[in-house]
Protein backbone atom coordinates (compact mmCIF):
# COMPACT_ATOMS: atom_id res chain seq x y z
CA UNK A 1 0.00 0.00 0.00
CA UNK A 2 1.24 3.95 -0.58
CA UNK A 3 2.54 5.56 1.97
CA UNK A 4 0.09 8.42 3.80
CA UNK A 5 1.43 11.16 1.78
CA UNK A 6 0.85 9.62 -1.84
CA UNK A 7 -2.67 8.30 -0.62
CA UNK A 8 -3.32 11.76 0.41
CA UNK A 9 -2.03 13.38 -2.56
CA UNK A 10 -4.29 11.08 -4.59
CA UNK A 11 -7.53 13.10 -3.02
CA UNK A 12 -6.26 16.64 -3.19
CA UNK A 13 -7.45 18.15 -6.81
CA UNK A 14 -5.32 20.72 -8.18
CA UNK A 15 -7.68 23.38 -9.79
CA UNK A 16 -6.00 25.98 -12.62
CA UNK A 17 -7.38 29.79 -12.35
CA UNK A 18 -8.82 29.64 -8.79
CA UNK A 19 -9.56 31.81 -7.25
CA UNK A 20 -7.79 33.38 -9.98
CA UNK A 21 -5.68 33.47 -12.73
CA UNK A 22 -2.45 31.71 -12.15
CA UNK A 23 -3.50 30.33 -9.18
CA UNK A 24 -3.58 26.90 -8.73
CA UNK A 25 -6.28 25.90 -6.16
CA UNK A 26 -5.61 23.02 -3.90
CA UNK A 27 -8.80 21.12 -3.56
CA UNK A 28 -8.72 19.08 -0.35
CA UNK A 29 -12.71 18.88 -0.91
CA UNK A 30 -12.08 14.53 -2.29
CA UNK A 31 -9.83 14.39 0.66
CA UNK A 32 -12.61 15.27 3.34
CA UNK A 33 -15.07 13.16 0.86
CA UNK A 34 -13.10 9.93 1.69
CA UNK A 35 -13.31 8.95 5.54
CA UNK A 36 -10.95 6.58 5.77
CA UNK A 37 -8.31 9.33 3.85
CA UNK A 38 -9.65 11.74 6.48
CA UNK A 39 -9.03 9.72 9.37
CA UNK A 40 -5.51 9.17 8.57
CA UNK A 41 -4.76 12.71 8.40
CA UNK A 42 -6.35 13.70 12.22
CA UNK A 43 -4.35 10.57 13.31
CA UNK A 44 -1.05 11.86 11.62
CA UNK A 45 -1.88 15.39 13.41
CA UNK A 46 -3.49 14.17 16.65
CA UNK A 47 -0.21 12.44 17.19
CA UNK A 48 1.77 14.98 16.60
CA UNK A 49 0.03 17.09 19.28
CA UNK A 50 0.68 14.36 21.37
CA UNK A 51 4.57 13.79 20.64
CA UNK A 52 4.81 17.58 21.48
CA UNK A 53 3.05 17.46 24.53
CA UNK A 54 0.13 19.95 23.62
CA UNK A 55 -2.47 20.49 25.91
CA UNK A 56 -4.62 22.89 23.41
CA UNK A 57 -4.85 22.77 19.43
CA UNK A 58 -5.53 26.01 17.98
CA UNK A 59 -7.49 26.07 13.64
CA UNK A 60 -6.83 28.49 11.16
CA UNK A 61 -10.24 29.70 10.01
CA UNK A 62 -11.58 28.18 7.66
CA UNK A 63 -10.05 25.16 5.96
CA UNK A 64 -7.89 24.70 9.27
CA UNK A 65 -11.17 24.60 11.55
CA UNK A 66 -12.13 21.50 9.50
CA UNK A 67 -8.64 19.64 10.42
CA UNK A 68 -8.50 20.81 13.97
CA UNK A 69 -11.52 20.17 15.40
CA UNK A 70 -11.22 16.39 14.86
CA UNK A 71 -7.60 16.56 15.49
CA UNK A 72 -8.26 18.27 18.94
CA UNK A 73 -10.85 15.73 19.81
CA UNK A 74 -8.33 12.72 18.95
CA UNK A 75 -6.11 14.18 21.27
CA UNK A 76 -8.33 14.66 23.79
CA UNK A 77 -7.44 18.12 23.79
CA UNK A 78 -9.68 21.75 23.65
CA UNK A 79 -10.29 23.03 20.20
CA UNK A 80 -9.53 27.27 20.02
CA UNK A 81 -10.49 29.25 16.83
CA UNK A 82 -8.73 31.84 14.91
CA UNK A 83 -10.42 33.71 13.18
CA UNK A 84 -11.09 36.27 10.37
CA UNK A 85 -11.63 39.50 12.12
CA UNK A 86 -14.97 40.82 13.50
CA UNK A 87 -16.25 37.06 14.05
CA UNK A 88 -15.68 36.54 17.49
CA UNK A 89 -16.88 38.40 20.59
CA UNK A 90 -14.67 40.26 22.52
CA UNK A 91 -12.46 41.07 24.18
CA UNK A 92 -10.37 40.09 21.61
CA UNK A 93 -6.33 40.41 20.19
CA UNK A 94 -5.76 40.76 16.31
CA UNK A 95 -2.89 40.71 13.84
CA UNK A 96 -2.72 42.42 9.92
CA UNK A 97 -1.13 40.40 7.66
CA UNK A 98 -0.30 40.83 3.89
CA UNK A 99 -2.17 39.27 1.35
CA UNK A 100 -1.26 39.14 -2.46
CA UNK A 101 -3.59 42.34 -2.72
CA UNK A 102 -4.38 44.85 0.05
CA UNK A 103 -4.01 42.79 3.79
CA UNK A 104 -6.02 40.77 6.40
CA UNK A 105 -7.02 40.59 9.75
CA UNK A 106 -7.08 37.51 12.05
CA UNK A 107 -8.48 37.63 15.73
CA UNK A 108 -8.42 35.14 18.71
CA UNK A 109 -10.28 35.91 22.11
CA UNK A 110 -7.75 37.51 24.54
CA UNK A 111 -8.66 34.65 27.30
CA UNK A 112 -8.64 31.31 24.70
CA UNK A 113 -5.82 30.19 25.88
CA UNK A 114 -5.39 28.95 30.01
CA UNK A 115 -2.25 29.90 31.65
CA UNK A 116 0.57 27.58 30.71
CA UNK A 117 -1.37 26.37 27.67
CA UNK A 118 0.72 24.61 24.60
CA UNK A 119 -0.19 25.02 21.73
CA UNK A 120 -1.05 22.72 18.40
CA UNK A 121 -1.52 25.36 15.14
CA UNK A 122 -3.10 23.35 12.38
CA UNK A 123 -4.08 24.23 8.64
CA UNK A 124 -4.55 22.92 5.46
CA UNK A 125 -1.61 24.18 3.25
CA UNK A 126 1.29 26.90 3.86
CA UNK A 127 2.10 28.81 1.01
CA UNK A 128 3.47 32.23 1.58
CA UNK A 129 3.17 31.95 4.66
CA UNK A 130 1.40 34.49 5.33
CA UNK A 131 -1.18 33.63 7.36
CA UNK A 132 0.65 31.37 9.93
CA UNK A 133 3.43 34.05 10.78
CA UNK A 134 -0.15 36.35 11.93
CA UNK A 135 -1.46 32.90 13.75
CA UNK A 136 1.57 32.07 15.49
CA UNK A 137 2.22 35.82 17.05
CA UNK A 138 -1.65 35.80 17.47
CA UNK A 139 -1.41 32.89 19.59
CA UNK A 140 1.76 34.01 21.71
CA UNK A 141 -0.11 37.38 22.43
CA UNK A 142 -2.73 35.76 23.95
CA UNK A 143 -0.21 34.22 26.40
CA UNK A 144 0.19 30.55 25.02
CA UNK A 145 3.55 28.73 23.44
CA UNK A 146 3.09 27.09 20.67
CA UNK A 147 4.79 23.72 20.50
CA UNK A 148 3.73 22.20 16.94
CA UNK A 149 2.59 23.61 13.75
CA UNK A 150 0.85 20.80 11.64
CA UNK A 151 -0.46 20.89 8.54
CA UNK A 152 -1.76 19.11 5.38
CA UNK A 153 0.62 20.11 2.90
CA UNK A 154 3.45 22.44 2.35
CA UNK A 155 4.03 24.32 -1.00
CA UNK A 156 7.76 24.39 -0.10
CA UNK A 157 8.36 26.08 -3.81
CA UNK A 158 6.76 29.18 -2.49
CA UNK A 159 8.74 29.27 0.27
CA UNK A 160 6.83 29.48 3.30
CA UNK A 161 8.92 27.61 5.37
CA UNK A 162 12.19 30.02 5.08
CA UNK A 163 9.93 33.03 5.68
CA UNK A 164 8.71 31.51 9.41
CA UNK A 165 12.15 30.23 10.14
CA UNK A 166 12.67 32.97 12.44
CA UNK A 167 8.95 33.10 13.80
CA UNK A 168 9.17 29.52 14.36
CA UNK A 169 12.37 29.93 16.28
CA UNK A 170 13.13 26.02 16.40
CA UNK A 171 9.11 25.04 16.67
CA UNK A 172 8.78 22.34 14.72
CA UNK A 173 6.83 22.48 11.58
CA UNK A 174 4.74 19.35 9.89
CA UNK A 175 3.47 18.71 6.84
CA UNK A 176 2.23 15.43 5.81
CA UNK A 177 2.36 16.41 2.06
CA UNK A 178 5.27 18.58 0.85
CA UNK A 179 5.56 19.86 -2.61
C1 LIG B 1 -5.59 29.56 2.52
C2 LIG B 1 -5.16 28.28 3.17
C3 LIG B 1 -4.18 28.74 4.23
C4 LIG B 1 -3.55 29.98 3.58
C5 LIG B 1 -2.17 29.71 3.10
O1 LIG B 1 -6.54 30.21 3.33
O2 LIG B 1 -6.28 27.62 3.77
O3 LIG B 1 -4.83 29.13 5.43
O4 LIG B 1 -4.38 30.32 2.45
O5 LIG B 1 -1.66 30.84 2.45
P1 LIG B 1 -0.40 31.63 2.97
O6 LIG B 1 0.59 30.64 3.49
O7 LIG B 1 0.09 32.33 1.73
O8 LIG B 1 -0.86 32.59 4.02
P2 LIG B 1 -7.56 31.34 2.84
O9 LIG B 1 -7.49 32.47 3.78
O10 LIG B 1 -7.30 31.64 1.39
O11 LIG B 1 -9.00 30.69 2.83
P3 LIG B 1 -9.85 29.78 3.84
O12 LIG B 1 -10.65 30.71 4.67
O13 LIG B 1 -10.69 28.96 2.88
O14 LIG B 1 -8.98 28.90 4.66
MG1 LIG C 1 -6.99 29.08 5.23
Amino acid sequence: SLPLSQRLLGRIRDVPDFPQEGIVFKDITPLLADPGAFSDLVDALADLAVRQGATAVAGLEARGFILAAPVALKAGLGFVPVRKAGKLPGPTLAQSYALEYGTAEIEVQRDAFAPGSRVLVVDDVLATGGTLEASIRLIRDAGAQVVAVGLLMELGFLGGRDRLHPTLDGVPMEAVITL
